[in-house]
């Protein structure tokens, strides 16, 4: 009863996801069902969101299925993406790029996010109303990880299409169409990397794309997977960020005590930024497949038995976060999974709230005050991310 009355709601759940997760822990923390007309266990525990993301036995999986031409380009290139690949190859593929996302690699970047940062709010801050995912937020993200990458910054408008229409076809709530889409956007993005590559290969720089061609020489790295490399670095590394900076100013819009708090002591940014991933978290599910039967918590999950990690629901379980649904920036411990846990855990996870930090920071310490521009905020359709199509707001200076 109730899936079919998920399918009636979507909108509603996807406004708000928490009381559709109330419901269903409150069932059970593991609840095996069928949304969006995908069957397998839905965990909304914490400790069994965390046991399963750590289990070795619960593998990740491609998300599409193996069945028409039409989007071979996508799933292709998804085929070689190290967040849908199993060890031994994950490792491979993941030891490739790590040492680029490392917190002491990503700090020799603060100076030049923060000069994009306070540039960018510069040229917006007289403007009457703005919107602060298309005029902020993206463009913020979207600079970052181009200079990270090495791709021009006249190019960087390309960015959101393509994760506007990536995203799409990966989501639970994915039609035919979005997938056809998503191949389309997939043959538009080689064509430009492919190019991108021969112009590194003629001309290195210090940039990743160039990195990565050396690992390439060594034998390392086969062109589909550096390939399939980039296409994963741009867009998880920019659209969850993007998410991030504009679920972040919606906390503190809703929880004006809480916004008072971090401009009267702006030491608590990185606690602040810790709990906007808690309690709005970007990536709000995580798929799995079961690679043999499995007893967790007194449940079977048989081999191929699909399992979707709520990692928003799990970061809002009552026995493991104190008055869970309560925005609090000064929360200690704070051990939240927005950032996954395990072999996969996310690899731009410095990066992210780095720019987080500075982003949200930016806009705190140089304005008077900020205002709602709008009542309501418009969500995208997604149950697998918690993603703004926009947020309208205006500062006082
Ligand atoms: C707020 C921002 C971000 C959030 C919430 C986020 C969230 C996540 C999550 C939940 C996973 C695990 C997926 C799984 O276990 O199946 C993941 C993996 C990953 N993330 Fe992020 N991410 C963010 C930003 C970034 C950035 C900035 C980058 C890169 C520059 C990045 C690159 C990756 C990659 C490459 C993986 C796959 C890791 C692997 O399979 O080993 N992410 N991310």
């Amino acid at each position: 009863m109730i899936n079919q009355r998920v399918e009636r709601c979507a909108r509603e759940i996807i406004e708000n996801p928490y009381s559709f997760y109330e419901e269903i822990r409150s069932i059970d923390f593991m609840y095996k069902g069928s949304f969006f007309k995908y069957p397998g266990w839905y965990v909304t525990g914490y400790e069994e969101a965390s046991a399963v993301l750590k289990d070795h036995r619960f593998q990740t999986r491609m998300p599409l299925p193996d069945t028409t031409k039409k989007y071979e380009t996508l799933k292709n290139i998804q085929n070689d993406m190290m967040l849908f690949k199993n060890p031994p190859d994950h490792t491979r593929l993941r030891m490739l790029v790590s040492h680029q996302f490392t917190p002491a690699s990503i700090e020799k970047y603060r100076p030049f996010i923060e000069k994009i940062a306070i540039d960018l709010f510069n040229s917006i801050k007289s403007k009457k109303k703005i919107d602060v995912i298309s005029d902020f937020a993206f463009p913020f993200a979207s600079l970052v990880i181009a200079k990270i990458i090495g791709i021009p910054d006249k190019d960087k408008h390309l960015f959101r299409e393509w994760a506007l229409s990536l995203i799409q076809s990966i989501d639970l709530t994915r039609s035919r169409r979005s997938i056809v889409e998503g191949n389309k956007t997939t043959l538009e993005m080689l064509s430009f990397f492919k190019d991108m590559i021969k112009k590194r290969k003629q001309s290195p720089q210090d940039d990743l794309i160039s990195e990565l061609l050396k690992q390439q020489k060594d034998g390392e790295l086969s062109e589909e997977e550096l390939l399939a490399t980039i296409v994963l670095l741009v867009i998880a590394g920019h659209e969850t960020t993007v998410n991030l900076i504009g679920n972040s100013l919606y906390c503190f819009l809703t929880n004006r005590d809480e916004y008072k708090k971090l401009k009267e002591n702006p030491s608590l940014i990185k606690p602040a930024i810790e709990e906007c991933l808690r309690y709005e978290s970007p990536t709000q599910m995580i798929a799995r497949e079961a690679s043999e039967d499995i007893e967790l918590n007194n449940v079977r999950i048989k081999k191929g038995d699909q399992v979707y990690v709520l990692i928003g629901a799990a970061n809002r379980d009552p026995k493991q976060f104190q008055n869970a649904d309560v925005f609090d920036i000064t929360r200690n411990p704070n051990p939240h999974l927005a950032f996954g846990s395990g072999i996969h855990f996310c690899l731009g996870s410095a990066l992210a709230r780095l720019e987080a930090q500075i982003a949200i920071q930016t806009l705190c310490q140089n304005t008077a005050c900020i205002h709602a521009g709008t009542a309501e905020v418009k969500w995208r359709e997604l149950v697998g991310f918690r993603a703004m199509k926009e947020m309208y707001v205006s500062f006082e200076v």
